[in-house]
């Protein structure tokens, strides 16, 4: 049976009105208190990759926004439940939480290269993880990140998401081999692209000539980020979107 709300001016005056005022006080004391625990332990935290709603009206200030969050969470296959999936470069977990409460069952990775991104743009020291642990602490995620290349794995999963990877690899046509290899339904890759050119080419940046930073080296055109998904082994590849967040970027799902 429904309940029906609270009437409290039923209650006004009597033993149960002050009993639950003290609770009602005692429940605002420990919301204020969790907010506020939740607040010092982001700002425990010098540089947050994602922007994640931790509940209690508070939000950790990721350098990716939300709209671009919510671009490639658009793009991420809707059926998850009982899937396996791989979030290569997982960084602050935002596609793995995602994933996971969708029903996946989610490997979060990352090698930690950003440790030197972070350092050399805002001289900021990072470990690894640590956004990650405090954002699945809040979210009440079971979810644990391993720091590892993507190349030392070998299992397969159902789903591999694949975002903002691609142009961070020496080696970026051995680095989609081997994630054909470690994918048995799709990939979404989310890329930086160059629109130079409608041939496939690959623009090379030196240093840190592409957003300042050293571990970018990459912009495919967009034939060439199909062609190379399917010269890998991929049955079907299709553009899923473009668009414009710091550079201009684009997603590409492709099928076994
Ligand atoms: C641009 S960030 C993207 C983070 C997140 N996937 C997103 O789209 O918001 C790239 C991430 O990939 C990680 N990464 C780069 N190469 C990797 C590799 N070979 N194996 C695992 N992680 C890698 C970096 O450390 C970094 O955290």
């Amino acid at each position: 049976m429904a309940r029906s709300p609270l009437d409290w001016s039923t209650l006004r005056g009597t033993q149960v009105a002050s009993d639950l005022g003290v609770e009602v006080c005692l429940l605002l004391a420990t919301n204020l208190d969790l907010s506020q625990r939740k607040a010092r332990a982001v700002a425990r935290i010098p540089f947050w990759w994602h922007t994640i709603d931790l509940g209690d009206e508070v939000t950790t200030p990721g350098h990716s926004s939300a709209r671009s969050q919510r671009v490639r969470t658009d793009a991420i296959p809707r059926r998850l439940k009982g899937k396996t999936v791989l979030d290569v470069g997982c960084w602050d977990g935002f596609f793995s939480f995602w994933c996971e409460r969708r029903g996946a069952s989610v490997t979060p990775i990352d090698d930690f290269q950003h440790r030197d991104f972070v350092r050399e743009k805002y001289g900021v020291e990072l470990n690894g993880g640590e956004g990650f642990r405090v954002a699945a602490r809040f979210l009440g995620s079971r979810l644990k990140i391993k720091k590892c290349d993507f190349v030392s794995l070998q299992r397969p999963f159902d789903i591999v998401l694949f975002l903002g990877v691609l142009y961070h690899q020496r080696h970026p046509l051995l680095a989609l081999e081997h994630l054909a290899r470690l994918t048995r339904e799709c990939a979404l890759v989310e890329t930086h692209y160059s629109k130079s050119s409608g041939q496939p080419l690959l623009h090379f940046y030196p240093a840190s000539s592409l957003n300042d930073d050293p571990t970018n080296f990459w912009g495919p055109t967009l034939s060439c980020i199909d062609l190379m998904l399917r010269e890998v082994g991929f049955r079907a590849v299709s553009l899923v979107k473009t668009y414009r967040d710091n550079d201009d970027r684009a997603i590409f799902l492709a099928r076994k």
